[in-house]
């Protein structure tokens, strides 16, 4: 289920260092593949499932298109994109994030 499991598990295993941040994207809309699901209260469980690291948490809400406009360039450590998996979407620059050191997809 997507509903912070990856995000709860990066800040348990990976981002354990107090000063450490993680940035998400989503729109909490899922995506065409997910029409059959019910994605009512989508963003409230996952705020709820990450809310014991909410200090380290920063929130953008939106498509990743538009969001990661808002994000500078270069200063991530790791990227992992698992949002859209239309072929539109992932030919499309929202995968093309540079990090300093890791990118990660999932198609
Ligand atoms: C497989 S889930 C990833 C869940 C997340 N990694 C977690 O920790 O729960 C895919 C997510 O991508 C989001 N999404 C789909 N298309 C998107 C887009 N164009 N921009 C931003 N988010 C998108 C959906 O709302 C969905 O929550």
């Amino acid at each position: 289920m997507f509903e912070g499991r990856s995000t709860v598990w990066l800040l348990e295993n990976i981002l354990t260092h107090p000063a450490s941040t993680l940035t998400y994207i989503d729109t909490f809309a899922g995506g065409a593949e997910h029409a059959s699901r019910d994605l009512t209260n989508l963003e409230a469980r996952f705020r709820a499932n990450t809310e014991p690291h909410r200090a380290k948490l920063v929130a953008k809400k939106g498509p990743s298109a538009a969001m990661l406009r808002e994000l500078p360039l270069g200063r991530y450590d790791f990227v992992s994109i698992d949002g859209s998996h239309e072929a539109a979407a992932c030919g499309s620059k929202q995968t093309r994030y540079y990090s300093r050191r890791s990118l990660q997809l999932h198609f």
